[in-house]
């Protein structure tokens, strides 16, 4: 990174687990202190990351093959690194990803089971060194999830049709990467009240501007 003070933060949980809020919350916080950022998301954040993340989330008659999942996945970083997260950091500007890689060793390395080798292998050949600084986990129960998920109504996407050993599966997987390495991990429980949640987080802000 150029500018060692800009940082690389990634926001990260389960369907229901209030990311979009929160995510609102933590873009509003940047805003009021005139801090530069790119807020984006994952599998996204580009035109044509974007037409992945459509093939990734719609239903197909055909299955899409686990492995197939993740190279789309990693073609859709790729790009975005590319055309967004590098050229911000490098422009010195703060970037806020709606989710990252953590979610491919939660998803595709667990849920889908197919180990976090193969994931860690892409993840090397297309990210180089570029890793968050800090990455925030929104961690619900799976059963809380899937009730929230249920209130919200409307369709589900390929990955919400999902069965709670999966979802069990996709949590387990980020309580363990943020055990592994808690300096690079804020795990936040989610199922607290939001003005609780919300001052958790504000408190891992402040203390990454400090
Ligand atoms: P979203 O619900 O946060 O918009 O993300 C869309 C879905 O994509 C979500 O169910 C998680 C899934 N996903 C993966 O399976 N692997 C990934 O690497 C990423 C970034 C998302």
């Amino acid at each position: 990174m150029t500018n060692s003070s800009v940082k690389f933060i990634t926001i990260e949980g389960m369907e229901g687990a209030g990311k979009s809020t929160n995510l609102s919350y933590v873009i509003d916080f940047f805003q009021q202190r005139g801090i530069e950022f790119a807020a984006t998301r994952e599998p996204g954040g580009t035109e044509i990351s974007e037409k992945i993340r459509h093939l990734l989330l719609e239903h197909h008659t055909e299955t899409l093959a686990p492995l197939a999942e993740l190279m789309l996945i990693f073609a859709a970083r790729a790009q975005h690194i590319d055309k967004v997260i590098k050229p911000a950091l490098d422009a010195g500007q703060w970037v806020i990803c709606d989710r990252f890689t953590d979610a491919t060793y939660a998803y595709q390395g667990e849920g889908r089971q197919l180990g976090g080798k193969k994931v860690e292998l892409l993840e090397r050949f297309v990210q180089q060194e570029l890793q968050p600084d800090l990455t925030i986990i929104l961690d619900v129960p799976v059963a809380l999830s899937a009730a929230r998920v249920e209130q919200r109504g409307g369709e589900l996407d390929r990955f919400e049709v999902e069965d709670s050993d999966f979802f069990q599966r996709v949590r387990d997987a980020y309580h363990q990467r943020a055990d592994a390495a808690p300096e690079r991990y804020a795990l936040i429980d989610a199922s607290q009240p939001l003005l609780k949640v919300q001052a958790e987080l504000l408190g891992i802000l402040e203390r990454l501007l400090d």
